[in-house]
């Protein structure tokens, strides 16, 4: 898609650019070449990532979980015009907010990432550089590029332990309050489904100590 903006992130994985039009922001998220890969399978990946990424933010839409709405694909160019959402990734603002608001937020995230795995789904990169925080602290989850459909237990116990290690990673000295709250939001949403997925998440975690 050939539109205007002002890059507001740069990454491996994708440019976004933040457009005007129609007197209104959208975001337009592009997924470059990388070079050192095969020509096929270069085209080939930014193919499926982006069809994946336009699918997963619908489905997960369709499941009432806070995304922007996708307007456009083009898979010529690999690119998709959504929804801009005016807030911050939870990753940068957590060290500003005090333990409560923090913990609610983590809550939220638990309880979305649960509606997705009732829905089948599972989001593939659960990280708190994903989760966008707007100014009346609603949450809004991004960046669907690793989704997948069809989830079995073991996908939905890797989402977990994906976002313990990002909680390890990027937050550790919060991570205990940041990760308790999570699961809390995770088990209100699933009740007794989310049992086993607890389990393959822990179970996860001693394959890759001992392994
Ligand atoms: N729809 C959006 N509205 C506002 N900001 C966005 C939007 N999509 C992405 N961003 C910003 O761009 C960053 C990277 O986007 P993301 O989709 O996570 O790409 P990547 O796959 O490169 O991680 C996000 O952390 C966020 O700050
Ligand atoms: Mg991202």
């Amino acid at each position: 898609m050939r539109l205007e903006g002002a890059h507001i992130a740069i990454g491996a994985e994708s440019i976004i650019t933040k457009v005007a039009l129609w007197d209104r922001s959208f975001v337009l998220k592009t997924r470059p070449s990388k070079p050192y890969l095969i020509p096929a399978i270069d085209s080939s990946l930014r193919a499926s990532r982006t069809s994946r990424e336009c699918k997963g933010l619908n489905v997960a839409r369709s499941l009432g979980v806070p995304t922007p709405a996708v307007h456009a694909i083009d898979l010529n160019d690999y690119s998709i015009l959504m929804d801009y959402i005016p807030g911050t990734p939870l990753k940068q603002v957590a060290s500003t907010l005090g333990s409560t608001t923090l913990g609610n937020l983590c809550y939220r995230f638990g309880r979305i990432i649960a509606k997705l795995h009732r829905g089948g789904m599972v989001h593939g990169d659960p990280t708190t550089s994903n989760l966008l925080i707007t100014s009346n602290e609603k949450t809004w989850i991004i960046d669907f590029g690793l989704s997948e459909m069809n989830a079995t237990v073991e996908m939905k116990g890797v989402d977990l332990h994906l976002i313990k290690r990002a909680l390890e990673t990027s937050h550790w000295d919060m991570q205990e309050n940041m990760l308790s709250r999570t699961i809390e939001g995770y088990v209100d949403e699933l009740g007794k489904e989310a049992e086993p997925v607890l389990e393959r998440m822990d179970a996860i975690r001693e394959r890759g100590r001992y392994h």
